[in-house]
């Protein structure tokens, strides 16, 4: 079948108010970029005509501006799932004109499959090459395109000249079967490749080939603080420790890390701790640190679903193809963040907390309770099935007026039954093989700032201090009460 190429806009036109559209990527990278942006021109005109037009959007993790944050100006999105980042569309959400779906993005693909959130109208898939019968290679992620691909009415392509056709050398495309004929999903090292190397689409469905040249919208990070690098220093210690004392085999188990300062700094600790042996990744992100210590040697394998790196550090990527190509594998998001392979392989998570209640419950999502900070992303998927989960954050935010440490989480993401580390600044509070108020004594110890240690301490003072998890029901989000009432958790008058 002839390829048939056609503009941005023409794409677009194809969309129609009410559409579920599916999007390949996972981070700003690989996402569809040039259409999304002609559809948010589209949404604009037919609200500024009195006409209603929104779509649904499937993703596999964030986007970029060219999609969340355009089709949220353009007030074009109506429903969207999963994670996000964008903070346009994230006041949008809090703002209450968005329906936002933050489901672990490990179920994403198989929701969608399973029929849990409407049909696929139109999937937009971003590649580095399209064969005339229907092979798609992604680009700098592996996200849920083949589900979309497969499920969706009609494929758009944006060809994408900013990416290299090394790419296709980088992914293993597998998407498993639904219950009840689901099997076994084959990884039994992070290296394992089970898949091909391209999404299958049927010829037909491909309505149009849009050519762009458009580098992922890839966010730059902060340089490390002395805070994050002492949170870095404190993980590598611990792990150096629970390696020696055989907790941890020798051979070292295999890494996830989330994305962001705090993540680049542990990785970076990581990197230069060296009683800890070269070490692999099994990760849904993978950032500029880690590209950087596989070139070291320090990383001898990254299996992730999405390369959420710097353009740089990604052009280097493709132009040292050679070397990276048997040292970096791209997945599926269902694939990257299947619990069965994570307990399989002995995953040691390693995510970042707004905050941590003294019994080891985690709030990764909320502000204040209420407020969609980003999402739950793969926090959930690594962290329930991990060998080690960890958890880490500054002791403080906004500067000391709010504690990352309180006696109730306002929000609750994981809970205590699935948190085993927690590690600020501070230190590190040990939660394995602890009964509730042994934890609370731990985290108080160990994580909290001193501003807020006999706050915390003083709360406890209030609770019976006997039952299983005491509490002061009535107090239990003081802390959060007087940063509501006067900008201060300090100020709580318990
Ligand atoms: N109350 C209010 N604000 C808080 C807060 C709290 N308890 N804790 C942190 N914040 C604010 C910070 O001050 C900062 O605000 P700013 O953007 O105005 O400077 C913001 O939240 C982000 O915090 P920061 O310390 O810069 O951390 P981060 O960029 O690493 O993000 C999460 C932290 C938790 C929001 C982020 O890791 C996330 O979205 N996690 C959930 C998804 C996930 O874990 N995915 C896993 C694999 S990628």
């Amino acid at each position: 079948m002839a390829l048939n190429y056609i503009s941005a806009a023409e794409a677009a036109s194809l969309i129609k108010h009410g559409y579920n559209i599916g999007l390949s990527g996972f981070t700003p990278a690989g996402t569809a970029k040039a259409v999304t942006a002609e559809l948010a021109k589209i949404a604009e005109a037919e609200h500024a005509a009195g006409r209603p037009f929104q779509v649904g959007i499937f993703t596999g993790a964030s986007t970029g501006d060219s999609c969340d944050g355009v089709l949220s100006r353009a007030k074009a999105i109506r429903y969207r799932a999963p994670y996000t980042t964008n903070p346009d569309f994230r006041k949008a959400v809090n703002n209450g004109e968005i329906a936002y779906n933050d489901i672990h993005l490990s179920q994403m693909a198989q929701e969608v499959r399973y029929g849990f959130m409407g049909k696929v109208d139109v999937a937009i898939l971003e590649a580095c090459e399209v064969t005339p019968d229907g092979k798609v290679y992604l680009t700098a992620a592996g996200g849920i395109a083949p589900t979309i691909a497969r499920l969706a009415d009609k494929v758009i392509i944006e060809l994408n000249a900013a990416h290299s056709k090394a790419a296709m050398l980088l992914h293993d495309v597998y998407e498993p079967l639904d219950p009840p004929y689901r099997r076994d999903i084959p990884i039994y090292r992070p290296s394992d490749r089970i898949g091909q190397a391209y999404v299958q689409v049927d010829p037909q469905k491909i309505v149009g080939i849009v050519e762009t040249n458009w580098p992922d919208e890839a966010r730059s990070f902060s340089a490390s603080d002395p805070i994050t690098d002492k949170i870095g220093q404190n993980v590598a210690d611990f792990l150096a420790a629970d390696m020696k004392r055989g907790i941890i085999p020798p051979t070292f188990l295999p890494l996830q890390s989330g994305v962001g300062n705090i993540a680049n700094a542990v990785l970076g600790a990581l990197g230069r701790e060296s009683s800890i042996p070269p070490f692999e990744m099994y990760t849904e992100v993978l950032q500029d640190a880690v590209v950087g210590l596989i070139r070291e040697g320090r990383v001898k394998f990254g299996s992730t679903c999405s390369l959420t790196v710097t353009n740089n550090c990604l052009n280097g990527i493709y132009e040292d193809i050679d070397f990276f190509r048997d040292k970096l594998v791209l997945r599926p998001s269902e694939i990257s963040n299947s619990p069965e392979i994570i307990r399989r392989l002995g995953v040691i998570s390693i995510n970042t907390a707004i905050e941590v209640d003294i019994y080891g419950n985690v709030n990764s999502t909320h502000i204040g309770g209420t407020k969609m900070m980003n999402g739950i992303g793969g926090s959930g998927d690594f962290t329930r099935n991990a060998y080690i989960s960890i958890f880490t954050c500054p002791s403080v935010a906004k500067e000391g007026k709010i504690s990352a440490i309180v006696p109730m989480v306002s929000h609750h993401d994981h809970t205590e039954h699935d948190v085993n580390i927690v590690v600020t600044e501070q230190g590190v509070a040990d939660l394995r093989g602890k009964g509730p108020k042994e934890r609370a004594q731990a985290i108080i110890e160990n994580c909290a700032h001193p501003d807020y240690k006999q706050l915390l301490w003083d709360y406890l003072k209030l609770t019976d201090g006997k039952s299983q998890t005491p509490h002061c029901i009535g107090k239990a989000l003081g802390m959060h009460a007087a940063l509501a009432a006067t900008g201060d958790m300090r100020n709580v008058i318990w």
